[in-house]
C-alpha cells in the first residue's frame, strides 16, 4: 500500500529527472571552491534572488543560524514572531552558537504576519536604556510554517524592512517556502527578497529536492558565511551530486507549485465539511493547512495514530492541531482518500453517547 504522506513537503523523493542530473553531475571539493556545480547553483540562486552572493548549506537550519550569528553579538536580541522556526524548531540555536536571546512576538491580527506596531512594542534600539539587551536582528519567515503557511506580501515586507533599516536594524528572511509564497502572491521572488539584508530558502521542500538550502546576502556576508558553514561542519566535498538535484529543482519546481496550493485548498475544503474539525479557509493559501480538532473530543494524537493504521500521515503539533501539507508525492485522488480515511478515524474513535449502564 503506497501511504499517503502528508506530514511535509520534505518527505518527497528526487523524481527521475534529478536523479539522472545527480549521477552524471560534474563535481570538484567545494571546501576549495572547485565544484562546479555548485558553484552554477550559487550563481543561479543569486540572480534569482537578486542578491550579491550565496552559498549552499547543507540545512535551512544551518543557513539560518549562520544568518543570526553573523547578524549578532552574545547578548543580543532577535525579535520574531512567536510560531518561528528559528525559535521554536532549531534546538534553541540561536542560544547555543550565537549567544543571542529570542524576543518572541505576537501578530496582533492573529494571522502570525508581523505587521511593524507588532514589532515596533519589542525593540530595543539604540536609545534604549543600557541595561536592557539590544535588538540587533529581526526574524521573518515567509510563508509562515507554522502560521498555516501564511504568506507576507511584498507591501509588508519593504515596510518592515524600511522601518528595521531606520533603525540600523537588519532583517533576515526564512525563506524555507518563499516559492510557495511567491507563487501565491503571483510576486517575482526577487520582489520578496530584495528589502531583506539576507535570505534562506530550501531545496528540500516543495522545490523537491533531496537535500540542501541556500543562504544569500552580500558578498561580504556570504564570505564570512563560507567560514562560519566550515566551523559548524558544514564544508561538503562533492556536493555537487546534491547541487545537480537542486538545479533541477529550481528550474522544475516553482511551476508546479500551484497543484500544491489547489490540492491544500480542496483538503481545507474537505476537512471544513467534517464535524467537529475548524479550519480557517481564508488562511490557507499556500501547501499547508492546519487545522483544530478539539471539537470532536478526540485527542490529536490518537487521531492521526488512527490515519497511520490507515496509510496516511499527518503531524499532530498539540492535543488539538493537526498539520497536513500538501507536495508532489500527492495527488489530488489521494487527497480524497486522506479525507475518507479521516472520517473513518473520526467514526471509529468517536465517544459512544449511548450509556452502557443500562444494557
Ligand atoms: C520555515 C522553516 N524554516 C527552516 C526550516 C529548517 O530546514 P531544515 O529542516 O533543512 O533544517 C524549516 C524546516 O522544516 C522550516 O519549515
Amino acid at each position: 500500500m503506497k501511504l499517503i504522506d502528508l506530514r511535509s513537503d520534505t518527505v518527497t523523493k528526487p523524481t527521475p529527472a534529478m536523479r539522472r542530473a545527480m549521477m552524471e553531475a560534474e563535481v570538484g571539493d567545494d571546501v576549495y571552491g572547485e565544484d562546479p556545480t555548485v558553484n552554477r547553483l550559487q550563481d543561479v540562486a543569486a540572480e534569482i534572488f537578486e542578491k550579491e552572493a550565496a552559498l549552499f548549506v547543507p540545512t535551512g537550519s544551518m543557513g539560518n543560524q549562520i544568518a543570526v550569528k553573523l547578524h549578532t553579538k552574545p547578548g543580543a536580541e532577535v525579535v520574531i514572531e512567536e510560531r518561528g522556526h528559528i525559535y521554536n524548531y532549531e534546538m534553541a540555536a540561536m542560544s547555543a552558537i550565537s549567544g543571542a536571546l529570542a524576543r518572541p512576538v505576537k501578530s496582533a491580527d492573529g494571522s502570525g504576519i508581523l505587521q511593524w506596531g507588532d514589532i515596533k512594542a519589542a525593540i530595543h534600539a539604540n536609545d534604549a536604556p543600557y541595561y536592557v539587551a539590544p535588538t540587533k536582528l529581526i526574524a521573518l519567515e515567509n510563508s509562515h510554517n507554522l502560521a498555516g503557511g501564511a504568506v507576507m506580501t511584498r507591501e509588508r515586507t519593504e515596510e518592515l524592512c524600511a522601518q528595521a533599516h531606520r533603525l540600523n536594524i537588519p532583517v533576515h528572511l526564512d525563506g524555507a517556502r518563499i516559492f510557495n509564497a511567491a507563487v501565491a502572491l503571483d510576486e517575482p521572488i526577487a520582489a520578496l527578497a530584495r528589502p531583506a539584508d539576507s535570505v534562506m530558502f530550501c531545496f528540500s521542500k516543495g522545490l523537491g529536492a533531496p537535500v540542501g538550502s541556500m543562504l544569500l546576502g552580500t558578498k561580504d556576508f556570504i564570505n564570512e558565511a563560507r567560514a562560519w558553514r566550515k566551523l559548524l561542519g558544514g564544508g561538503m566535498r562533492q556536493a555537487g551530486v546534491l547541487a545537480a538535484a537542486a538545479l533541477v529543482a529550481l528550474e522544475e519546481s516553482p511551476a508546479r507549485l500551484i497543484e500544491d496550493h489547489t490540492n491544500a485548498r480542496r483538503l481545507a475544503e474537505g476537512l471544513a465539511e467534517i464535524q467537529g474539525i475548524e479550519v480557517d479557509l481564508e488562511r490557507v493559501v499556500t501547501n499547508i493547512v492546519i487545522f483544530d480538532v478539539a471539537e470532536t473530543n478526540l485527542d490529536a494524537n490518537d487521531i492521526c495514530a488512527g490515519l497511520r493504521e490507515r496509510g496516511v500521515l499527518a503531524s499532530a503539533f498539540d492535543q488539538r492541531r493537526i498539520r497536513m501539507v500538501t507536495h508532489y508525492d500527492v495527488l489530488q485522488k489521494e487527497i480524497d482518500d486522506a479525507l475518507a480515511e479521516l472520517r473513518s478515524v473520526l467514526e471509529e474513535q468517536r465517544p459512544k453517547t449511548v450509556n452502557s449502564a443500562f444494557h
